[in-house]
């Protein structure tokens, strides 16, 4: 079945983190600017029609140049730590970062978490 797209803008969001709509190509009315912080985190809920693995894709932007690594947990248990969101060409620019993830029947929490002082990448979407 195609994707259901939840928008990181509806989701929950670190304290101090914006929702910004200066950058260009984003989906939805705009991407999530995570404050600087290590725990700087964005978190959607996904609904999963059944228990088992499904893929994610979490579309993002780095236009640092560097790495913005982030915890990416389902339901409160990291399934990928520090997982790398590499530099994408500038902020205008947005990358598919993707895995497969056990989930549940029902309400799943996605969160990424900065693990370094310099906060997410921007977020635009989770594909679930
Ligand atoms: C810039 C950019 C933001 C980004 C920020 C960052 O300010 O415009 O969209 O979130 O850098 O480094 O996190």
């Amino acid at each position: 079945a195609a994707p259901t797209r939840y928008e990181a803008e509806n989701g929950t969001r670190s304290t101090g983190s914006t929702v910004d709509t200066n950058h260009k190509n984003y989906s939805g009315s705009g991407f999530v600017n995570s404050n600087n912080a290590v725990g700087a985190y964005v978190e959607v809920t996904v609904n999963a029609a059944a228990a088992g693995n499904a893929a994610i894709a979490i579309r993002y932007a780095n236009g640092t140049g560097a790495n913005r690594p982030a915890d990416v947990s389902v339901n409160g248990t990291v399934v990928s730590a520090a997982r790398a969101f590499d530099a994408t060409a500038n902020w205008d620019t947005w990358a598919d970062s993707t895995l497969t993830v056990a989930v549940k029947a029902g309400s799943n929490r996605i969160r990424l978490a900065s693990t370094t002082a310099d906060g997410l990448a921007n977020i635009d979407y989770i594909d679930f």
